[in-house]
């Protein structure tokens, strides 16, 4: 017989690991499986590749019951299965091919009476229209001989405030035993339980929390580029905004969104939209306004060195935080990529600082961070704060800065520009 497991987690990335340290915290027995071997063995002996997780918490979870494996054989052993594989966008198209892979793992293993729940972000009707076809083998119903769920990873990578074990979990089932089913697994781990009426309903929840950022984002990206030509301070107004105490939310101009959910998942809702006959023409429009920050920022700097009557060709530029967002390890589609890319293009020196990242990877190319903050500032024609890590002394770097592009908003100071 198949050893036996509470949770068996498919996929140990970003999404899957949490859900494991927080398995095994509460007492379950974890089967982790990957097909990375290397990333299965790093963690086998303590280590986490993922930011919010530490040494100690694998460690821990390796001691409380949290075996991870390559084997997919362990599926055989779990009353619960989570999959919690990649689903990226080729290009505009979602790319399902991590979730019907670990569909067609799980199918053929699942045992009697199990609940798979799908966690991997992607358009609604994927659980009951892709998945649910791969699972219901001839004879095997769903809600009786097995149960099937949908619900959205919902961790916000880097917070401090909130985890996974306090922010409460939507689930959607694929019918009312299954929404139980669900309900019961996630209640072992964290406060509050969600339950909507179908999976369809739970990843759109997930599609539009996401899409809510990239619109809000958008909207002041593209309040900033007009204000800049009005000659009114954007900052100002966003604050002047933020003192209402209902109906409005701030949200902040940058130079881009980057990581693994803003850029992405908006494009599955968009797919979705389209694909139905009824494009969301709002969420595209976002996509695209916040695609164009980039270029915006090199536009802005070029013209900075204009006004100083100073070229971009030859002038040292130096890039502060290159990581998507301030305080974490993660380069994953950082607009600092593009940023430096237009530079170079241009003929700007560029250099980087980066607590977090030793490497920042551009096309064909690479940079290494600069090893001193000090000497790379007072050596820079011009800085431009990209992501303010909390690291950084952001008064000295004001001071000491030739001339500082600052497109967080929070420096002042006589050479600084805001974006
Ligand atoms: N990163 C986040 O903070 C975050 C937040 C919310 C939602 N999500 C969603 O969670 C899902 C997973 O993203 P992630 O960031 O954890 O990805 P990741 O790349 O960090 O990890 C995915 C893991 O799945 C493994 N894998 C791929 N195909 C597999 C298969 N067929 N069987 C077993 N393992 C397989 C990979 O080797 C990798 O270890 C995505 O849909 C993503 O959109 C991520």
């Amino acid at each position: 017989m198949a050893e036996q497991y509470d949770l068996a987690v498919v996929g140990l990335g970003y999404a899957g690991l949490p859900l494991v340290v927080a398995a095994a915290r509460n007492g379950m027995r974890v089967a982790g499986f990957d097909l990375d071997a290397t990333r299965v063995s790093t963690l086998a002996r303590g280590l986490s590749h993922v930011d919010d997780i530490s040494d100690e918490e694998v460690a821990e979870a390796l001691a409380t019951g949290f075996t991870p494996t390559t084997d997919p054989d362990v599926i055989a052993g779990a009353a619960a299965v989570t999959i919690c594989v990649p689903t990226p966008l080729r290009g505009s198209v979602p790319d399902l091919t991590a979730v019907l892979d670990a569909a067609h793992l799980v199918a053929p293993r699942l045992r009697a009476g199990a609940l798979v729940v799908l966690e991997s972000t992607t358009y609604p009707g994927t659980t009951t229209d892709v998945l649910l076809p791969v699972l219901a083998r001839p004879g095997r119903v769903v809600g009786e001989d097995f149960h099937l769920a949908f619900s959205p990873e919902r961790v916000d990578p880097g917070n401090p405030a909130f985890g996974l074990h306090n922010t409460p979990k939507v689930v959607g089932g694929a019918t009312a035993r299954c929404a139980e089913a669900a309900t019961t697994l996630y209640e072992r781990m964290v406060q509050k339980v969600v339950a909507v009426s179908t999976p369809a309903a739970a990843e759109l929840t997930k599609l539009l929390e996401n899409t809510y950022r990239q619109v809000n984002i958008a909207l002041v990206n593209e309040l900033a580029v007009y204000c800049d030509g009005l000659g009114v301070d954007v900052w100002e107004v966003v604050a002047a905004a933020g003192t209402k105490p209902f109906g409005f939310q701030s949200f902040w101009p940058g130079p881009g969104v980057g990581g693994h959910c803003i850029p992405v998942d908006p494009g599955y809702l968009a797919f979705s939209g389209r694909s139905a006959g009824r494009p969301l023409r709002l969420t595209e429009l976002a996509q695209e306004v916040n695609d164009g920050m980039p270029a915006y920022v090199v536009d802005r700097i070029a013209r900075l060195l204009n006004d100083r009557e100073r070229s971009v060709r030859g002038t040292k530029v130096l890039l502060l935080g290159v990581t998507y967002k301030p305080d974490i390890a993660d380069g994953r589609g950082s607009p600092a990529v593009p940023v430096a890319e237009l530079l170079l293009d241009l003929g700007a020196e560029v250099r980087f600082h980066d607590p977090y990242l030793r490497t920042l990877r551009l096309n064909g190319r690479s940079l290494p961070t600069e090893p001193s903050l000090d000497a790379a500032v007072a050596d820079a024609d011009l800085v431009v704060l990209l992501q303010p890590h909390l690291d950084y002394d952001l008064p000295v770097i004001a001071d000491t800065a030739p001339l500082l592009f600052d497109t967080s908003g929070r420096t002042v100071g006589a050479r600084v520009v805001h974006l």
